[in-house]
């Protein structure tokens, strides 16, 4: 998994705070926790971990779910559609492990590192944390669904497991990454203390599928992006990211293989209006977090919108392969909806900021609340694009003369 992923609700604002930027760099080395906290500190009493664990809305997620449906889904006895000698292909492709020697590091991450500093030292941390988090979750729930289907179905399970290796190296080079800020993510701590998200199977699917999806073009955007344009390669993890974003990609095709597996998730009107849902939750997640993150995509040259747009389009493309029905992203209307709700959120941001009490706060927020509520029903609302490209006249019924 690579990219964010959050139910879309009116949100708050993500405030890191890591570290002691008052501290020069080399003389503080901190544990991160979580993002959205601050670094230990040891005048202040010790904080228990429910406390220290602030979730934001828009912070990437870990989820769970049902294993035991899970179980169902990919019994060969029960599922026909459980097309077997694709998922061994997908296996052995997954198998020959091409990126086994791919993330190497050298000195040039460090030089690199000590070179950025003013407001694009904390938003750079900021990427690394989120990405190395997004990273961990898939790493933690495939390492789960590789060990629970493990009986029924051992094919898809090493399939699992060897995205959970994927997942774990990403996580992995992303951790490192912050060790030239002089920080690191605690992991054992975020698996026992974060809360979970549970999500039916039919929803993880379409999750985990975006959420590969999206990441892949993000990655390889930003890849082709630098590629053109070396002046803004400030930090080198972004040259491993062709390679990388290949592995999303394989994520997100074993994804498509699995929901073609269960048709009924793909073809009835139900699946059209969660798989817009959930597209549209995806987008604008990624929408309203980088648009609070200007600072980081400009600093590596990219307009952060015109960024958003690009990867939101291919991914919408992309997606429109295998999902029922996608969002009609490329309607200039889309794109004025996501800007009002920018807007939105911003003032949303600006009343949390101030100091007023929280009643006040709160009566302040109700009518942004719904002006954000009626942009995302007049989103999900627009006239979709029906897609697809699964054969299901094969998997239903036949008449038989
Ligand atoms: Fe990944
Ligand atoms: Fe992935």
């Amino acid at each position: 998994m690579a990219a964010e992923m959050a139910l879309i609700k009116p949100v708050s604002k993500f405030s890191p705070r890591i570290g002691n930027p008052r501290i020069p760099v080399g003389r503080r080395f901190s544990t991160v926790r979580m993002s959205s906290t601050a670094a230990p500190s040891p005048a202040k009493p010790k904080k228990s971990q429910k406390q220290e664990i602030q979730e934001t809305l828009l912070t990437p997620r870990f989820y769970t779910t049902d294993f035991d449906e899970m179980e169902q889904l990919f019994n060969t006895q029960i599922n026909k559609n459980l097309n077997m000698d694709e998922f061994e292909a997908l296996l052995q492709e997954f198998k020959t492990d091409f990126n086994q020697t791919h993330f190497v590091r050298n000195k040039e991450f460090k030089e690199a590192a000590d070179k950025i500093d003013g407001p694009l030292r904390q938003i750079f941390v900021e990427f690394l944390e989120r990405s190395c988090t997004a990273e961990f979750s898939g790493f933690l729930l495939y390492k789960e669904l590789g060990r629970r289907l493990k009986k029924t179905n051992p094919v898809v399970a090493e399939i699992f497991s060897l995205m959970s290796r994927d997942e774990a190296r990403h996580a992995g080079f992303l951790n490192k990454g912050l060790s030239d800020f002089n920080l690191a993510l605690d992991l054992g701590f975020l698996t026992k203390a974060r809360k979970y998200t549970f999500f039916k199977p039919k929803f993880i699917f379409y999750a985990t599928y975006l959420s590969e999806k999206i990441g892949y073009w993000r990655y390889i955007t930003i890849y082709r992006h630098l590629k053109e344009n070396p002046e803004y390669q400030c930090y080198p993890i972004f040259k491993y990211f062709e390679n990388w974003c290949q592995d999303e990609n394989r994520h997100g095709d074993f994804f498509s293989a699995l929901m073609k597996a269960q048709p009924q998730f793909l073809n009835d009107w139900k699946a059209k209006l969660w798989a817009r849902f959930f597209c549209l939750s995806v987008y604008v997640t990624m929408y309203l977090n980088d648009c609070q993150r200007t600072a980081f995509y400009e600093g590596i040259g990219l307009d952060t919108k015109e960024f958003d747009m690009h990867v939101i389009i291919e991914t919408n493309r992309t997606t429109a392969r295998i999902f029922p029905a996608v969002l009609d992203v490329e309607n200039p209307e889309f794109k004025r909806k996501l800007d009002r709700m920018v807007e939105i959120n911003e003032k949303l941001l600006a009343v949390g900021e101030t100091d007023d009490i929280p009643l006040v706060k709160n009566l302040k927020r109700i009518p942004l609340i719904a002006a954000l509520a009626s942009e995302l029903l007049a989103a999900y609302l627009m006239k979709p694009i029906e897609s697809g490209s699964v054969d299901f006249a094969d998997f239903e019924p036949q008449l038989v003369y």
